[in-house]
């Protein structure tokens, strides 16, 4: 289908990109070179969603619970992280990619931790959004969020009767970013895996079985024809 019969994308797509591991099994290789192909696949579908005109696109890279993983394995996908961030600064101006990260990041090393903020600083004029959830977790990000809360009231700037929705999403990491519309998981599971609680309120699901190495534009095309049959009613009729 040429670009211009495509119906419009949703302006925020959110994708769990998971299958890195089953990818690499099938093939006889170690995990990480599945990883390091769920990096390729990450390049290829980010320019594709710049392509298409998606405003923010937020990927779940690592999480919370990602930690119980072998440490050979949690340091490579690291590596891999730092060398697509030297390479995003590097190639900024071509880009023009808006970089911004959600998760605790106080947990990885500090040269990650200064490759992030570079990205973030030096990007900050850019348009189209990736939003990078690194040691992201729903659940934490909410308790997160409580916790400054209840500071700024123990502080005297906020009465804990003024918190409402609206106040409360203003202390998540996606402050300033609207939920995602499409919420996408590639590798056959049919679970959230504690990404966007909060975000997800309203969002469509498309579950797909492909792994995520192999997901090409084809299968985001597939997915956006999808979340287009939808009827999304918010609780209305
Ligand atoms: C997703 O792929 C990548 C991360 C969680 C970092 P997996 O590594 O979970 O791949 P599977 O689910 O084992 O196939
Ligand atoms: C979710 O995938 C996290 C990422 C893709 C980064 P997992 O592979 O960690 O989730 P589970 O273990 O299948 O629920
Ligand atoms: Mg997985």
């Amino acid at each position: 289908m040429a670009l211009s019969e495509k119906p419009k994308p949703p302006r925020h797509i959110a994708i769990i990109m998971d299958g890195n591991g089953r990818w690499a099994k099938q093939r006889g290789l170690p995990r990480t070179a599945g990883h390091a192909a769920g990096a390729e696949a990450f390049r290829r579908i980010a320019n594709y969603c710049r392509t298409l005109g998606v405003e923010y696109l937020t990927v779940y890279a690592f999480s919370t619970e990602n930690w119980k993983r072998s440490a050979d394995e949690v340091a490579g996908i690291m590596k891999l992280l730092r060398r697509y961030l030297e390479e995003a600064l590097r190639d900024m101006e071509k880009n023009r990619v808006r970089f911004c990260f959600f998760g605790d990041l106080s947990k990885l090393s500090p040269d990650l931790q200064a490759l992030c903020d570079r990205a973030q600083k030096q990007s900050e004029d850019y348009d189209v959004q990736v939003n990078f959830c690194l040691n992201y977790g729903g659940r934490d990000e909410i308790v997160q969020a409580a916790r400054r809360f209840a500071r700024d009231v123990a502080d005297g700037n906020r009465q804990p009767e003024e918190l409402t929705e609206e106040l409360l999403s203003t202390y998540l990491y996606s402050a300033d970013v609207p939920d995602p519309e499409l919420i996408i998981r590639p590798s056959g599971e049919k679970r959230t895996s504690n990404f966007l609680l909060w975000q997800s309120a309203y969002s469509e699901y498309v579950f797909m079985n492909v792994l995520w190495p192999d997901f090409s534009s084809a299968d985001l095309d597939a997915a956006i024809e999808e979340y287009h049959r939808r009827n999304r009613r918010f609780g209305g009729v």
